[in-house]
Order: structure tokens, then C-alpha cells, then sequence
């Protein structure tokens, strides 16, 4: 089978690192498996055209089997209400195709420093899920500003989106070994109940969700609390699933316990779409320089496949998956060639073939 993905290169460092995820991927699965189908979008696309998600973009991306894109957003391209044009390309995918989970792998590799010294490679292995279409992003472009005197935003929660994400977060935890500090398969609810109806109705449905899963734990953590644990024990972790701005934010503080941004691949998908994409920014200071590490970006492909293999019973796709994420693994392990923000000097294209030579 051949599967059409939609590429969207984006703004930055975006093309660098998604032709760098296309030419591994090229190489783990031959050039005839996937038909790579570029596509404008971004804030640089908005300067020029007037548009963040062109039409066409959109269109492709409703029909395609997946979408892989770089990184999107350009500093001082903002709307006239202050918000970012380029984060636009992300949350108008989100809502469109409705990608309501927002999988954020959180995994300490070989030959990575992490801050927290006493875990090492194999003890940070948890997933963090964040709802990813309402909580306080519903509000996103309908936030109500008084006479410039009193500006609101809205946290919304609804039984449909919250059941969803819970579901999808049990399910996941029944598909892995559980946290490394005890292999129990686990689910950490993050949310503060203890202040906000909204957050309480969101624990509600998480436990009322949890009835059907006996095999698989449910443990509850507050948002403010959790970020010490994350520190603290991060090896009790399998699966935190979030609301979507604590998702946003508890992500990135996963990522920079192993190894930074440049490490964080993301996969948000809903029922019908999947769209892979590293969880970092589009750096633009570094942007055409072939100095970005392109790690996030090939580790979200290697998620692309694996989301596909899974959906399509496509065995090869999912060594593939295999291979690339093994080949990644190899090439930090060995210090084949280290990204800077790994602390070495690779380039994004001498990492970029140091992966494809381990594939081969
Ligand atoms: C993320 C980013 C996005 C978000 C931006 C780019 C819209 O921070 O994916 O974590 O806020 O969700
Ligand atoms: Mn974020």
C-alpha cells in the first residue's frame, strides 16, 4: 500500500528538519511506500498570500493518510489582537480535522544528559497526553475584550472531549509495560480539582472512565504539584493525561528533563487524521544555518508509522517505525553525530545521515 502524506515545511527551522524526517523516512521504507506531498502554510506564507492555511492545504490535508510538518510561527507576524499568525496553522488542523489527543512521548535515550542526575536512560518513559480542541485553547480567537479594560478567555469542558481523551489514555497505557519504577500500567489524571468546577468535572470523567480499565491504575496529581514530581520521580510515570493548556505546558517541562525540545516529537490525532510534527518552535535564529537538530522531527516520523501501521496492519510499517526509532537510539547511544543541543556540533544534515547510515 502507499500512503499519501501531506508535508508542510513551514517557517524556520521547519524545512530543514521536515526534508531532513522525509529522507530518513525515504530511507526506511523505500521511495515507494510514501508519496511526500508538499504544502504551503505558516506565518511567512500568511506575508505573502494573506493566508496561514491555504484552501488547497487543507483540502490535501483532509484526504491525505498523514500529515508531517517542520514548524510554523515567525516573531512580529501577529494579529491585530496580539496573538501569533504562525500557531494559527497548528490550532486551525487541530479544530478542523479534530486531533483531540496530542501524544507527547517523554524518553530519556542513551548518550542524552538529562538535568535530573540520578535517572538514567530506560527511567524517564512516560507519555504525556494532552487534550488538544477545548479546555482554555476552545477560547482561541473568541476571547471577550471590554472597552480594552477587562479581557476574558473561557475554559471549556465537554463530557464528549473529556471522556475521548480519557479513553484514548487508558487505551494507550493497556499497549505499553507500564512505568519504569514498578512496570504498573498507569494513568496520572492532572488537573486541579481542587480549585475549578471545570477541572473537577474533568477528574469525574477520567475516574468514571477508569471503571472499565481494572488492569490499568488511575493515580491523580495536581498541575502544580506534578511539576515537582516530574522532577522528583519521573520513573513512577507511564501516562499523564491534561487538559490542553497544562498539556502545553507540563510537555515541555517532560522534554526539558530529557534532553530539551529538540528532543520532543509530537503526534495529534483524531479519529480520522494524524499530524507529526517535533514539539518545538521554529527557532527562527537559527533558521537556515543547518545547525537545528532535526531529532524530533525524525522521532514524530517514526510515530507517523507507527500510527499508520497501527490504522492500516501494515507489518512493514511498523518495522520501519522500528528501525527508525533504533537507528535514532543508535546514533545518540554512539555519539555517531550530536546535534548542538545535545552538546555536540553535528549539523542538521551530518545527523540527518548519520541516522540514514544506521538504517542502512
Ligand atoms: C505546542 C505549541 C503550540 C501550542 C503553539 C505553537 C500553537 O506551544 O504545540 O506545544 O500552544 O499548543
Ligand atoms: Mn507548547
Amino acid at each position: 500500500m502507499k500512503y499519501d502524506i501531506v508535508t508542510i515545511d513551514g517557517d524556520g527551522i521547519g524545512p530543514e528538519v521536515c526534508q531532513s524526517a522525509i529522507q530518513v523516512l525515504r530511507e526506511a521504507c523505500g521511495s515507494d511506500r510514501l508519496n511526500f506531498m508538499p504544502f504551503d502554510g505558516g506565518a511567512l506564507h500568511y506575508q505573502r498570500s494573506g493566508q496561514v492555511l491555504p484552501e488547497d492545504t487543507l483540502t490535501a490535508c483532509r484526504s491525505a493518510h498523514a500529515m508531517l510538518h517542520g514548524a510554523a510561527g515567525l516573531p512580529g507576524v501577529t494579529y491585530a489582537d496580539g496573538t501569533e499568525v504562525g500557531n494559527d496553522l497548528h490550532l486551525q488542523l487541530r479544530f478542523k480535522l479534530d486531533l483531540f489527543a496530542n501524544v507527547r512521548p517523554i524518553r530519556l535515550y542513551s548518550g542524552v544528559k538529562s538535568p535530573l542526575a540520578d535517572f538514567s536512560a530506560g527511567q524517564i518513559d512516560y507519555v504525556i497526553v494532552r487534550e488538544n480542541t477545548e479546555g482554555l485553547y476552545a477560547s482561541r480567537g473568541a476571547g471577550v475584550n471590554l472597552r480594552g479594560e477587562v479581557v476574558t478567555d473561557t475554559l471549556v469542558m465537554t463530557r464528549v472531549g473529556v471522556e475521548r481523551i480519557a479513553k484514548f489514555s487508558f487505551d494507550l497505557a493497556r499497549r505499553r509495560q507500564g512505568a519504569p519504577r514498578d512496570h504498573q500500567r498507569r494513568v496520572t489524571v492532572c488537573d486541579k480539582a481542587n480549585i475549578l468546577k471545570s477541572y473537577a468535572f474533568f477528574r469525574a470523567v477520567c475516574t468514571e472512565v477508569a471503571q472499565s480499565y481494572a488492569d490499568v491504575e488511575i493515580d491523580y496529581a495536581y498541575a502544580d504539584a506534578i511539576t515537582v514530581h516530574m522532577l522528583k520521580k519521573p520513573d513512577f510515570y507511564d501516562v499523564i493525561v491534561a487538559e490542553n493548556m497544562f498539556g502545553d505546558i507540563i510537555s515541555d517541562l517532560g522534554a526539558g528533563t530529557v534532553g530539551g525540545l529538540g528532543m520532543a516529537a509530537s503526534a495529534e490525532l483524531g479519529l480520522q487524521h494524524g499530524l507529526f510534527q517535533g514539539a518545538h518552535g521554529s527557532a527562527p535564529d537559527i533558521a537556515g544555518q543547518d545547525v537545528a537538530s532535526p531529532i524530533a522531527t525524525i522521532l514524530s516520523g517514526a510515530l507517523m508509522l507507527r500510527w499508520l501501521a497501527d490504522r492500516h496492519g501494515d507489518a512493514m510499517l511498523q518495522q520501519a517505525a522500528d528501525r527508525v526509532e533504533g537507528a535514532v537510539k543508535a546514533v545518540l547511544a554512539h555519539g555517531d553525530a550530536m546535534p548542538g543541543d545535545q552538546g555536540g556540533h553535528a549539523r542538521c544534515s551530518e545527523v540527518t545521515q548519520a541516522v540514514c547510515r544506521r538504517l542502512r
